[in-house]
């Protein structure tokens, strides 16, 4: 009899989420371990009503943030490689390894200029899940977290925001944070890849808006 020493689809799952939970342990506020996990639960509600490849998606969701480029001076092999490693490690198909790392390269926004070179239902439905981790009320938190993390100013009225950056542009904007809102986070309801991810994009996009009235309604002192 031969020894079955693959582990099961769920122990690959679990033992992946204390991986990344682990290398995310120093993360920023909008980046870390929590930030991943919404994407995991978003992702698997997505799953729900798409025909994918669930263990796919999960692994992508979990995986997608190891290492962001953001955080290695723009380097985005880190994560792809540590990733790579650590599924081999566990003997996960190799098929299944790579279509986890071409999530993995072509989820990201970067100033919605980049065209990716993969497609795939898998990448749609992870896609969708990370995005609507960067609108709503999650999203502006993260997003002023984020601009904390880097120094940024909450805004500038004179700093006007740039309708379709290149990537290195995007990538070195040093823009107050509010500019965020109008170069990423409210072009994002337009291109989710589900009809579930669209209908939840569609409240939390209204809450952004919402936001932002009122932001510049107490900016003029009103
Ligand atoms: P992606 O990984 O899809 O390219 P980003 O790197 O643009 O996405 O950003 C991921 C999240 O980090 C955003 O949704 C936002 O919360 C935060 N973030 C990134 N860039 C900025 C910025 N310039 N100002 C404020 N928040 C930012
Ligand atoms: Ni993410």
């Amino acid at each position: 009899m031969t020894e079955r020493v693959n582990m099961s689809d769920k122990e690959i799952i679990s033992k992946t989420a204390a991986f990344v939970k682990a290398e995310l342990l120093h993360a920023e506020g909008g980046h870390d371990w929590f930030h991943i996990e919404r994407v995991w639960k978003n992702a698997r509600r997505i799953a729900r009503e798409e025909p994918v490849n669930l263990f796919i998606v999960e692994l992508g969701a979990l995986l997608h943030d190891i290492a962001d480029h953001k955080f290695h001076d723009g380097d985005e092999s880190v994560g792809v490689l540590k990733a790579r490693k650590f599924l081999q490690g566990l003997r996960v198909d190799v098929a299944v390894g790579d279509h986890v790392v071409k999530i993995m390269k072509n989820i990201s926004f970067k100033g919605g200029n980049f065209s990716p070179g993969f497609f795939s239902l898998e990448l749609a439905v992870v896609q969708d899940a990370d995005r609507l981790d960067a609108i709503g009320a999650i999203g502006i938190a993260r997003a002023f977290n984020y601009g904390g993390y880097k120094g940024r100013e909450m805004y500038d009225p004179a700093v006007k925001p740039v309708a379709g950056m290149t990537v290195e542009q995007y990538q070195h904007s040093k823009a107050p944070t509010i500019n965020h809102f109008y170069e990423k986070l409210l072009l994002l309801k337009d291109r989710m890849n589900t009809k579930t991810g669209r209908r939840m994009a569609e409240q939390r996009h209204r809450f952004l808006e919402q936001y932002l009235e009122q932001f510049f309604r107490e900016w003029d002192g009103n």
